[in-house]
């Protein structure tokens, strides 16, 4: 990426709290990325009216809206597009991108899971792992593929599972670690840039990992 700033589309569907550490990230010095554009999947949402009281611009797109999920991703990547970004983070947007948007955007799309890939994939991460008993969890950021929660990682943080763990206790523990992941990797992508080799990510602009 550029010497300037990076430009970050960021997506949304609920609360925004990684939404929100990239903002507070961004306004660093040095930090070497800008979110210019905050869009979501549905109105009325604390990630939008974060985006707002920042002053950063925001788009609604509603599955609903359109008249096939195809139209809806078609029109997402386009306005996406829109807002030239080096790279789009899906941070808790509660939606799979498709085949348009991947075209338009894959290898530059990074999503947040709550789980430690590649377990537990899909909509509950933490309450998953909690059924399952395991002790250790955490998060991961993905390059987004076409697959649910399987693209090439990025960067993990582990979490302990507590024995008084409730799904909502858990989760919140994670979203700690998670927004610290995703500060952490976002910045050196922007400023380092990123390479996809296969399955291994590494940060940097060279192939050689020398
Ligand atoms: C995060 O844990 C994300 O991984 C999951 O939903 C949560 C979103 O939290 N998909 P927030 O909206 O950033 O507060």
């Amino acid at each position: 990426m550029s010497a300037s700033p990076a430009r970050l589309v960021v997506l949304v569907s609920g609360s925004g709290t990684n939404l929100q550490a990239l903002l507070d990230a961004c306004g660093e010095s040095g930090y070497g990325a800008e979110v210019v554009a905050v869009g979501a999947d549905r109105d009325g949402i604390e990630g939008l009216a974060r985006a707002g009281r920042a002053g950063v611009p925001t788009f609604v797109q509603r599955v609903s809206d359109f008249d096939s999920r195809a139209a809806w991703d078609e029109e997402l990547a386009r306005v996406v597009e829109g807002h030239r970004p080096d790279l789009v983070v899906l941070a808790g947007f509660m939606k799979l991108v498709g085949e348009a948007f991947l075209a338009a955007h894959g290898g530059r799309t990074v999503n947040t899971h709550p789980a430690l890939s590649p377990s537990f994939p899909g909509m509950h991460g933490p309450a998953d792992a909690l059924a399952y008993g395991v002790k250790v969890t955490g998060c991961t950021l993905f390059v987004v593929d076409a697959g649910v929660d399987t693209g090439a990682i990025v960067a993990q943080t582990a979490v302990a599972v507590s024995d008084d763990d409730t799904e909502a206790t858990l989760h919140e523990r994670i979203k700690g670690a998670e927004r610290v992941m995703l500060v952490d990797a976002v910045g050196r992508m922007a400023r380092e840039g990123f390479i996809v080799d296969g399955r291994r990510v590494r940060f940097g602009r060279t192939a050689d990992p020398q």
